[in-house]
């Protein structure tokens, strides 16, 4: 689809009002088992009371005919993550059970001022044409945070090739979160991203799930 969408900025008090459209553009991009479904909503209201919540919406305006109306193509979001957060702190878990010195210092450094990735999709009438990108690039960008975390299905998927072309390493592969669900990967980078960490992955030297994890600069970035 060419049409073009608008990028807008959502706080908590926008975003609330709209978690029943996120839900449905979700349900669109993942088709998920009803399970995954069920509760999905008073998890992305949870969410939205983390400090430095930052939510993008991308609009597509409707073209009028047939009646057509503005839609959400796609959305994002994110916030700041902190301990005592469910995904923050099974991460943690897994980074510092890693052996000998890529242990507890690698977890710490990942960790301790990270922005966490939380949702990402656009609806598959749009996908390919640039949204995911712009929309990932723009919650990112300006972020206070020495570090941006996310997880992913442990797949070679449009999500994975998307997240390694701007920039994000794993740091965990075949994760399970629990019993039930299938591997995930959880990947990091540093904020903020580079140009040059924007290429596609395979004009950039590869990063073998089973080496060790770069560690993130031990100064803090500058303010911005
Ligand atoms: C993953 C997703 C968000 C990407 O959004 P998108 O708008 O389709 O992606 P973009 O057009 O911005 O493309 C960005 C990158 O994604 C990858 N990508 C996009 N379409 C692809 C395709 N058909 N095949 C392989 N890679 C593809 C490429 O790396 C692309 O960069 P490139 O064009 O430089 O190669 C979207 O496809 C989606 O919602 N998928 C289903 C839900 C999902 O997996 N969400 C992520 C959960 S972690």
């Amino acid at each position: 689809m060419s049409q073009s969408v608008t990028l807008t900025e959502l706080g908590p008090a926008d975003f609330r009002p709209a978690i029943g459209q996120f839900v449905a553009v979700y349900a669109a991009a993942t088709n998920p088992p009803e399970r995954m479904l069920a509760g999905r909503g008073s998890i992305l209201e949870r969410h939205a009371a983390h400090p430095g919540f930052r939510a993008l919406a991308a609009v597509a305006p409707g073209d009028g005919k047939d009646g057509s109306t503005a839609e959400i193509a796609g959305f994002t979001y994110g916030f700041h993550g902190a301990y005592g957060q469910w995904w923050h702190d099974m991460v943690a878990g897994a980074l510092a059970a890693i052996p000998a010195s890529r242990g507890a210092m690698v977890a710490t450094d990942w960790l301790d001022d990270s922005f966490e990735v939380a949702e990402l999709h656009v609806l598959p009438a749009y996908q390919g044409a640039g949204i995911g990108r712009s929309l990932l690039l723009r919650l990112l960008s300006g972020r206070p945070e020495r570090t941006a975390l996310l997880s992913t299905r442990d797949a070679e998927s449009k999500a994975r090739r998307l997240y390694r072309g701007v920039g994000f390493t794993d740091l965990l592969t075949g994760f399970r979160f629990s019993g039930g669900e299938p591997p995930y990967a959880v990947m990091g980078a540093t904020l903020p991203l580079h140009p040059e960490d924007q290429r596609p992955s395979d004009q950039r030297p590869d990063t073998a799930a089973s080496s060790p994890p770069p560690s993130p600069p031990s100064s803090p970035r500058p303010s911005i």
